[in-house]
């Protein structure tokens, strides 16, 4: 058995995201496309000789935000071990399985926490494979996409990345073939978007609207999506985020912002702009690298959470030790 392993979790984002009605259960069926990006967290399991303990040690590599009344994250991860996703796998993984060697897991943490990139579900997706690899345990796949479920909605993808249409609460992954040769440019505003909290406002919003004319949104059909993605012209993406006119609705602080950033990314020179998941990152896509590279260098003016990154064909696991 490898004492220590070294797996990355990369963040997606969201070219495309429908959300439905709410279902009995309080999920949304969603349709959506999601795409893997190089930008992501990395996990090291280390299994200890003891047995039973699990030590998460968080490097917050997230800078500090600009805006002056939230204050920025301590360096140890703000979440109580016990409410870290990660530890939640870990939990789970030892329940089904019976594994019960001791772990320490360093977690090196880049991803803005609330930010729609999935980066804590994407750290429980890499908890799973890592821990499926040590533990010698050999789960299939769908094994490992019923605990993956069961840890959040958008856990599942993680396991095998790439790009994919999503459909159902999230359990429904058709793989595509990923975009080549773009660049994608993340910009987060400074402040997170908590999902539940969202979800619940699209609803009241939605509402609201439907005694006033009708919902926002074009229906395209599944063959279309999954086309306009393999012809690779950003620019023509008929994608949409139906979170975005909610949050760009109003005149408060946070729809400024997103207002402002939208406007950046396009004046920039982006080939498509749009909302990664339930909010808070917006992002940029580009033909032209050298474009998203000035792009890059000019929203870090005013933006504090800007990375520029692409597409991931696949996730890749590589034992250290
Ligand atoms: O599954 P996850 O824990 O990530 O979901 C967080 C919250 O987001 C849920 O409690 C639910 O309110 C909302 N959600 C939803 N429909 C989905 C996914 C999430 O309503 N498909």
């Amino acid at each position: 058995m490898p004492p220590s392993l070294k797996i990355p979790a990369p963040c997606k984002i969201n070219l495309h995201l429908r959300v439905g009605k709410r279902r009995a259960d309080g999920y949304h069926d969603l349709e959506s496309l999601f795409a893997a990006t190089d930008f992501g967290d990395t996990l090291e399991f280390e299994v200890l000789k003891s047995s039973g303990v699990c030590e998460i040690l968080t490097d917050w590599q997230v800078p500090s935000t600009r805006l002056p009344e939230r204050s920025p994250p301590p360096r140890d991860f703000p979440v109580s071990p016990e409410e870290n996703i990660v530890y939640k796998a870990v939990s789970l993984f030892r329940a089904r399985t019976g594994f019960d060697r001791g772990l320490r897991v360093r977690l090196e943490k880049r991803v803005p926490l609330g930010g729609g990139l999935g980066g804590g579900s994407s750290d429980a997706a890499a908890a799973l494979t890592a821990l499926n690899k040590l533990a010698d345990t050999g789960l299939g796949g769908e094994d490992l996409r019923k605990m993956a479920l069961n840890l959040g909605s958008d856990v599942p993808f993680f396991l095998s990345g790439g790009a994919a249409l999503v459909s159902g609460r999230g359990e429904n992954i058709e793989p595509l073939p990923v975009p080549s040769g773009l660049s994608v440019l993340l910009v987060n505003p400074g402040f997170p978007s908590p999902t539940g909290l969202s979800f619940r406002r699209l609803d009241r919003w939605r509402t609201q609207r439907e005694g006033s004319g009708g919902l926002p949104g074009p229906d395209l059909s599944r063959t279309r999506l999954i086309s306009a993605l393999a012809e690779g012209r950003p620019e023509a993406w008929p994608y949409v985020n139906d979170f975005l006119p909610l949050f760009l609705d109003g005149q408060g602080e946070e729809a400024g912002a997103y207002r402002r950033l939208i406007s950046s990314l396009r004046e920039a020179g982006a080939d498509f702009t749009g909302l990664s998941g339930a909010g808070s990152t917006c992002f940029g896509v580009f033909k032209d690298r050298k474009t998203a590279e000035k792009a890059s260098e000019t929203l870090l003016k005013a933006w504090n959470l800007v990375y520029l990154t692409f597409f991931l064909a696949s996730l890749t696991i590589s034992v250290l030790k």
